[in-house]
């Protein structure tokens, strides 16, 4: 679906620094922000990180990550190499209906809401480089395929991503973008799950971050709180230092109904809030 209109490179988040992606690819970014995965353009090097990224997160899940992450897991294929979209999308699409489309990296809210509303998951397809290992300022491949892509196999969180698209769609018509990303922040990127042996990480930002992962679950120091949308929508976060504040689900079907009413009055209680 590439056309000859070159999609505008986009600042996000409240940040100046532009993003690093290639927005223009010669023509090959659609409207849409969606480009063919560039898989040509990986080098040895970049399969190598890949499969370092992979091993080590791999390797720390168990007693971490929560059940249906690690169930599904294997169903990205490839290890030892990036994976092709495609390869995955065979299995992904008889699971829950959800495809991956690769994208240059961030792209703007409308987009990115329009996408996940029809079970389209956008996944960043360059990688970082050897000595971004441990940290890197923007998603990349690993982040958002290791990170958010094993849920999707999942049929109730299948679901409330998209219910989430289609909820970010909502908000930005009435304003609410802000307080939405919090909630997506503090769940889908950083949510725990409290599972009948233990607390354990569902959310990508923690899955994909092997020192995140431990401090998550292990350390003394955060405070984690049951899930509450109001109190997690008024919550500021930070991007670049691990959390203070987890927000705790008991299943992916409580986030499900926990999300499902109507937030409109809810984002009309936060504006009067302080
Ligand atoms: N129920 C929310 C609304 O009406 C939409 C939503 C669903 C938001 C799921 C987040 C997650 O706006
Ligand atoms: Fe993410």
């Amino acid at each position: 679906m590439a056309t000859d209109s070159v999609a505008l490179p986009v600042v996000y988040g409240g940040s100046t620094r532009p993003p690093r992606g290639d927005y223009s690819r010669g023509g090959q970014v659609a409207l849409d922000y969606t480009c063919p995965q560039n898989y040509a353009a990986y080098t040895e090097a970049d399969h190598n990180t890949y499969r370092r990224l992979y091993e080590r997160q791999c390797k720390l899940l168990p007693g971490l990550a929560c059940d249906e992450f690690i169930a599904a897991l294997p169903s990205l294929g490839a290890i030892d190499r990036i994976p092709r979209f495609d390869d995955i999308n065979e299995r992904l699409t008889k699971a829950t209906g959800w495809r991956l489309v690769a994208v240059p990296g961030l792209i703007p809210e409308v987009p990115f809401f329009t996408l996940l509303a029809n079970r389209q998951f956008p996944v960043t397809d360059w990688i970082r480089k050897p000595e971004e290992f441990d940290y890197i300022v923007e998603p990349d491949i690993f982040h958002d395929l290791f990170g958010h892509v094993p849920l999707l196999f999942d049929p109730v969180f299948a679901d409330h991503m998209q219910a989430y698209g289609a909820g970010g769609l909502k908000a930005h018509g009435l304003g609410a973008c802000e307080q939405l990303a919090r909630l997506y922040w503090y769940t889908i990127e950083f949510g725990l799950m409290q599972q009948a042996d233990g607390l354990r990480a569902y959310g990508a930002g923690i899955l994909s971050s092997s020192g995140e992962l431990v401090h998550a679950i292990k350390s003394a120091e955060p405070q984690r709180i049951a899930l509450d949308v109001l109190r997690c929508m008024r919550t500021r976060y930070n991007i670049d230092a691990y959390q203070q504040t987890y927000f705790v689900i008991d299943s992916f079907q409580q986030l499900f109904d926990l999300t499902a009413p109507d937030f409109t009055p809810l984002y009309a209680r936060l504006n009067m809030l302080p």
